[in-house]
């Protein structure tokens, strides 16, 4: 059963001590309820995405109590500091780069090197998040293709069964979701939302707006400068060469030398955790052992496998095409 748990201090409790033990909690924001989880553990993370049901990972937002916390995690350049003190809290998520130190799990921002930091307006929500004392990551809580949820029936409708909690705030004031802007180079709009333009161009001046009619710079999942291995990637390996890394999934196949394992049980959710790390420690180690390739094992096409099937997909996307043989 989910626990419906009022927006006071005994709920608020409840709901951090809930997720500070990674459970998926659902709460209530300015603009929409988020799908809450534990931003610096994999797994929850993965779970996240197999609630929604997405076929893809894309990069989630992390929710921080105030601005000085949401900095600990990304470099905060001149426009996010003016930013931040202008429009945070509020519906405004800034894409920042993120700091090598972050405990962020890779799966958060789906392998990319930034963050999107949000700091929310309701004092309920801060007080939640002051109370996880972790970075909560949160995409809107509807399963993939519906609409963003604004109350809490919505929610139960779409996730019931995923969730732990949902904290109940009322309805969404906003009732769209934050605006998203990219600050790693001029500034440039991703999503339109709750944060006017206007808003944003009075603080730190003109904008970059890529899309007249959708008002997105771009698909972030799509990014070129999205994380891909430097060595080739070979999907669907069903045997292994002496030139290769092998990416595991289930009982490593015969033969195979530097191995990283995305879940030997076979279970989907661990290895859409150990996703991003794995292509990453391949990729090193391969370069350091003088290896040519990554080759894949079959991931299954179901539930996250559509995802991660997705993310390796474009992680073998031909750049140069070194052959080996
Ligand atoms: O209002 C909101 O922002 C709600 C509430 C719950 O806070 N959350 C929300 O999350 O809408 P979600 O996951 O549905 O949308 C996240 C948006 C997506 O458009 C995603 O592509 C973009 O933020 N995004 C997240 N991280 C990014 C990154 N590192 N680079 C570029 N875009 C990013
Ligand atoms: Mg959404």
């Amino acid at each position: 059963m989910v626990e419906i748990l009022p927006a006071d201090e005994a709920g608020i409790a409840r709901a951090a001590a809930l997720l500070r033990s990674g459970k998926l909690v659902s709460f209530g924001t300015e603009t929409v309820y988020g799908l809450g989880g534990d931003a610096t553990d994999a797994h929850v993370v993965a779970a996240i995405f197999a609630a929604k049901g997405r076929p893809r990972f894309n990069p989630l937002i992390c929710h921080y109590a105030d601005t000085d916390a949401a900095f600990t995690d990304v470099v905060p350049n001149m426009p996010a500091r003016q930013l931040a003190e202008a429009l945070w809290p509020g519906p405004l998520t800034l894409v920042l780069p993120r700091r090598a130190e972050s405990h962020v799990a890779l799966l958060t921002a789906a392998g990319l090197d930034t963050l999107a930091v949000r700091v929310p307006a309701p004092s309920v929500t801060r007080a939640l998040l002051r109370a996880v004392r972790r970075p909560v990551a949160a995409p809107s809580a509807n399963r993939s293709g519906r609409v963003s949820p604004t109350t809490v029936q919505h929610v139960l409708d779409d996730l019931g069964e995923a969730i732990a909690a949902v904290v109940d705030s009322g309805v969404c004031t906003v009732g769209v979701e934050s605006t998203v802007l990219d600050l790693t180079g001029e500034p440039a709009l991703l999503r339109p939302g709750g944060v006017t333009l206007g808003d944003i161009e009075s603080v730190i001046g003109q904008v970059r707006v890529n899309n007249e009619n959708t008002g997105a710079a771009r698909a972030p999942g799509m990014l070129r400068s999205h994380y891909a291995p430097s060595l080739p990637v070979r999907l669907d390996a069903r045997t292994v060469s002496a030139g290769e890394a092998l990416l595991a999934f289930g009982t490593p196949l015969e033969g195979a030398g530097l191995t990283y394992n995305l879940s030997i049980s076979g279970d989907l959710v661990e290895a859409a955790a150990r996703l991003f790390a794995g292509l990453r420690v391949l990729d090193a180690e391969g370069h350091t052992h003088g290896l040519a390739r990554i080759a894949v094992m079959p991931v299954p096409l179901k539930g996250l496998g559509l995802a991660i099937n997705d993310r390796l997909r474009r992680a073998a996307t031909p750049r140069g095409d070194a052959e080996l043989d």
